[in-house]
């Protein structure tokens, strides 16, 4: 069973960018726990990470069409990444929206997603235990 752990731009700057609102877990920390829950549960964890929306697109056309689910924070392209919603809604696998901070608690231009359509579900501003929500309800998906 292969999960898809997918992070848009910026957050290859976790740990460094804006403790305050986004923690002090590096990237490398929350895809090293990611893949430790995956393999504990049989299952394989694909991370990737791109500040460029249409690599995210090139990901998700290469990987997505057997993955068993996928989780994604596409960072601002959450909120018009348009390329990025078109190649998640082609795809069959059940998707989780995970965002750090509680988006409807910041700027207006956070509050709207273009993604949340196209997507299963989604879980914000519950910091970087937010992707491990995220799995576990994706491993109980599928059992
Ligand atoms: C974010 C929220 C977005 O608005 C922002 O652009 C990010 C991170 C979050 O995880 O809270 O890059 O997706």
């Amino acid at each position: 069973m292969k999960i898809l752990l997918i992070h848009g731009p910026n957050l290859n700057m976790l740990g460094r960018r804006e403790p305050g609102i986004y923690g002090s877990t590096t990237l490398p920390q929350i895809d090293a726990a990611m893949r430790e829950r995956a393999e504990a549960a049989g299952a394989t964890l694909l991370a990737f990470q791109s500040n460029h929306e249409g690599a995210l697109v090139d990901f998700l056309q290469a990987e997505g069409w057997d993955a068993a689910g996928i989780i994604i924070n596409p960072g601002a392209l959450t909120h018009y990444g348009l390329s990025l919603r078109d190649a998640l809604a082609s795809l069959s696998a059940p998707i989780v929206e995970v965002h750090l901070s509680n988006v409807y608690k910041r700027e207006a231009f956070r509050h709207t997603s273009v993604v949340a359509p196209v997507a299963t579900g989604q879980i914000a501003g519950l910091g970087w235990r937010g992707y491990l929500l995220a799995l576990e309800w994706l491993l109980g998906e599928q059992t």
